[in-house]
This record gives structure tokens, C-alpha cells and sequence, in this order.
């Protein structure tokens, strides 16, 4: 698949980038800056030369070109703003979101005024015929950054469309982890806000891995 990473400069986005790379996806780093895309993109080829061919980097509009799949990591604030930039090229397009909402204080879970999932706020936001998944919220770019690390979690995948929640589960397997369906998007609310539960278990520990497993299946 050709996957674009919309704000994939930042550590969690490139993270996955990586590991989609080396699985044998093309994986563009979008960002604002084209040359900040391009740099980040670089600095992945180095870190992993067998995937080089797979990685490169451009602006978030150019990123989306002949993407099959595009991956929202910004942080919430800017979520409104990229995606009114680049509504036309999404339409149709399958938009996996990473993004958590968080309050000034990150341990603590905090919602988005409107109630709404920062995922089901995407969906709203692009409108009729919208394919948003979530996924990767409770994922830490600590995990992610070293492709030999083994990744002792599961992913929770909130989404309407079964087909594309298999595409999420096929891209969780990819980058070294097992997806699990956690049912449509307005679950994603939950699924946000135990990042914050996951951070403060961290604090309290004193560790950076905290994650989930789901026993039973
Ligand atoms: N870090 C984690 O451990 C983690 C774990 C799970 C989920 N997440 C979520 O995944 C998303 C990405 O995480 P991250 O840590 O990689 O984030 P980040 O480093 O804060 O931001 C990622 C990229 O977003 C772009 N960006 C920053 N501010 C922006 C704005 N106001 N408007 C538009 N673009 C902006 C920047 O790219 P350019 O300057 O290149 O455009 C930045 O490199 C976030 O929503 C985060 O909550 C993070």
C-alpha cells in the first residue's frame, strides 16, 4: 500500500513509517514543510537503509497523492486545521487517525468540548462518505522507534466499516502488533482517553511502555 503520513515528522508517525516501511509499504513522511518531510524521511533511509526505496518525504497535499491509506498524526490542536486543508484530496480516501486529545494535564482524561471522539470530530469534519478509522492511540512513539523492539501490546481499532478495520488490523500486523476490533468510532472516546490512564500509569511506575492486552480471544 502507499500510506501517507500526514504530520509524519513527529516521533509517533514516523515511528510507524519505519516499521511500514521495512514491512514493504511505500510510505511517504508528510509535513507542512516539504523540506522537513524530506529531512525526516532521510533520517529514516539512514536508520534503515533496506527499506530506503519504501520512505520518502513531501509536503501533507503532495503525501496524499495515489495514497490508498492516510494517517492523521498531529496533535489534536491541529487536527480542524490539516483537515480542512486537505479535504479535497481525503475524499474518498481512507484516514487512519492516531490522534489523542489531551488536557494540560495528560494524566488525566479529557474530552473534546463537543463530547465527540477527536476521531468521530474527523469523521463529522469530512463529511458524507467519510472512512475514518482509529487506531494506535494507546501505542507510545517509544515503542515504535526501534523496529527490532518487540511491542508487548495490542491495538484497540474503533471504526464503522468492517473492510476498513481489516485494512488496520493487516497495517497493526505490519508494525509488529496484533489489532483488535473495538467496534464502531464513537468507542474511540474510550479508547483516546485511556492514553491518559496509560500515562499516568507510567508516571506512577516510573517506566515509558505502559500498554494493553486483551486476554480471552
Ligand atoms: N507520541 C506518542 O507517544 C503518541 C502515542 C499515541 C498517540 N499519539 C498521538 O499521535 C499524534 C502524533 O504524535 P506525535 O508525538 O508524533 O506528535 P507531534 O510530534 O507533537 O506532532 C507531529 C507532527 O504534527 C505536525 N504539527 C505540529 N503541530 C501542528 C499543528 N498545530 N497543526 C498541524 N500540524 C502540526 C508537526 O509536523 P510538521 O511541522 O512537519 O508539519 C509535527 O512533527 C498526536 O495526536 C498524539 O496525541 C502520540
Amino acid at each position: 500500500m502507499k500510506i501517507a503520513i500526514l504530520g509524519g515528522t513527529g516521533p509517533e508517525g514516523s515511528g510507524l513509517g519505519l516499521r511500514w516501511a521495512l514491512a514493504g509499504h511505500q510510505v511517504v513522511i508528510g509535513s507542512r514543510q516539504m523540506e522537513k518531510g524530506q529531512q525526516v524521511a532521510a533520517e529514516l533511509q539512514a536508520q534503515a537503509p533496506a527499506a530506503a526505496a519504501n520512505l520518502s518525504g513531501m509536503d501533507n497535499l503532495s503525501a496524499l497523492e495515489g495514497a490508498d491509506v492516510a494517517v492523521l498524526s498531529v496533535p489534536y490542536s491541529g487536527q480542524e486545521r490539516t483537515l480542512a486543508g486537505l479535504q479535497e484530496a481525503l475524499a474518498g480516501k481512507l484516514l487512519l487517525t492516531i490522534v489523542v486529545p489531551l488536557g494540560e494535564k495528560a494524566a488525566r482524561v479529557w474530552r473534546p468540548p463537543s463530547g465527540l471522539a477527536a476521531a468521530e470530530e474527523a469523521a463529522r469534519q469530512l463529511g458524507e462518505g467519510a472512512r475514518v478509522v482509529a487506531a494506535f492511540q494507546n501505542i507510545a512513539a517509544h515503542h515504535l522507534a526501534d523496529p527490532e523492539h518487540v511491542i508487548d501490546c495490542d491495538v484497540l481499532i474503533c471504526g464503522d466499516d468492517k473492510a476498513d478495520k481489516q485494512v488496520v488490523i493487516e497495517l497493526c500486523a505490519a508494525a509488529g502488533m496484533r489489532g483488535v476490533d473495538a467496534g464502531l468510532l464513537q468507542n474511540a472516546s474510550v479508547v483516546e482517553g485511556l492514553t491518559a490512564v496509560l500515562i499516568g500509569i507510567n508516571i506512577r511506575h516510573k517506566i515509558k511502555h505502559a500498554g494493553l492486552r486483551i486476554t480471552g480471544i
